[in-house]
């Protein structure tokens, strides 16, 4: 069942690409996510992919007490394609075309592929764009925010199972070394914790020899006997089979959909480990984003509101237990409690 309430496919009239985008649902307010310039098999592979990420915004907003929509911009490359400046160019003006189209439905920002100089192309054609750098107005690069508001989740998992917020001293394994993942480590090494670290990418051992992080392989940095495993690169990672090697007390990260499908929530409990739902921990990035520039707060206001992930995490956690269910299934009655509670329109 298609439970989106508009998906659009079309093929840019510069870059002949496939360009998706999904609007999952504007109950809450006008849809927001960002924009994926991602390598897929297929193109109908980066459809199945804004269908998810579409859906789990909704869930975001929805938890984090916004008032927008979930939707998601993907635009398919074929394996191997390279784009150079021109080509990019074109991609980001068919992708503005589109979003422009939808008339503020939808508004997209940065996501896996794209950043902050990405939304000024797309700043050229239609207003509906966020973290635009801070020379033209945007609140700029959104790694950084969705880093703390994931420092902000992991602080409430450690109270919950360790008495203290401090990570000073705790292991974590973090999976995937990009903008929100390096920085996120940064962080956890500033604060005391003991890292271990991958990437697909072998240059980024760099980041984790700086921060004295110890380098495993992307395929044995699951099974890694430490507290905490925090994915930060694509989806999908937590499946019914390697769930049963994970050796650690809890899987919080900034990734979006890291369960290959629901019931691996399931199984995580099952196995006495927390997860905090993805949509959950990797709010901070937008929670900045709209905060300065649709509601217009200030740094510190913003600041505030993704510190403030920890405790709805702390919430979460503490509804799950006292209802005997998943961390998964109590934000998810959240959600949609806050979803129904919207007028319709
Ligand atoms: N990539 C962000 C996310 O998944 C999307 C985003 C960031 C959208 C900032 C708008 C502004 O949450």
């Amino acid at each position: 069942m298609l439970d989106h309430e508009r998906v659009t496919i079309h093929t840019g009239s510069r870059s002949r690409l496939p360009v998706i985008v999904a609007v999952h649902s504007t109950a809450l307010g006008p849809a927001a996510g960002g924009l994926r310039l991602w390598h897929y098999a297929d193109w109908r592979d980066g459809l199945t992919d804004a269908l998810r990420l579409s859906a789990a915004m909704t869930s975001k907003f929805a938890v984090a007490g916004l008032a927008s929509g979930g939707g998601k911009a993907v635009v398919a490359l074929p394996e191997g394609v390279k784009l150079d400046a021109g080509r990019r160019r074109e991609v980001l003006r068919d992708v503005a075309d589109v979003i422009d189209s939808l008339g503020g439905a939808y508004a997209t920002g940065p996501d896996v592929g794209t950043g902050p100089d990405d939304m000024a192309v797309i700043g050229e054609t239609t207003p509906h764009v966020f973290c635009r750098p801070a020379r033209l107005g945007g609140s700029g690069d959104s790694s950084p925010h969705t880093a703390r508001g994931t420092l902000a989740a992991l602080r409430a998992v450690s109270r919950r199972l360790y008495g203290t917020a401090s990570l000073n001293g705790r292991s974590l394994a973090v999976i995937g070394l990009g903008r929100v993942g390096a920085g996120l480590a940064r962080l956890l090494a500033a604060d005391g914790a003991a890292l271990t670290v991958t990437d697909i990418d072998p240059d980024r051992r760099r980041i984790g020899d700086e921060l004295g992080a110890v380098w495993r392989a992307p395929d044995e940095i699951l099974a890694a006997d430490v507290d905490i495993v925090v994915p930060s690169a694509l989806g999908s990672i937590l499946t019914g089979q390697n769930v049963a090697e994970l050796r650690c007390r809890a899987v919080v990260g900034p990734a979006n959909n890291q369960l290959a499908t629901p019931e691996v929530a399931d199984l995580l409990h099952h196995r006495g480990i927390i997860w905090v739902p993805d949509y959950v921990a990797s709010a901070g990035g937008v929670i900045n984003a709209i905060t300065t520039e649709l509601h217009h707060a200030g740094a510190d206001a913003a600041q505030a509101r993704v510190g403030a992930i920890e405790e709805t995490v702390g919430d979460l956690l503490e509804t799950a237990q006292r209802l005997g269910r998943t961390p998964a299934r109590a934000a998810d009655e959240l959600a949609a409690r806050r979803l129904s509670a919207a007028a319709p329109r």
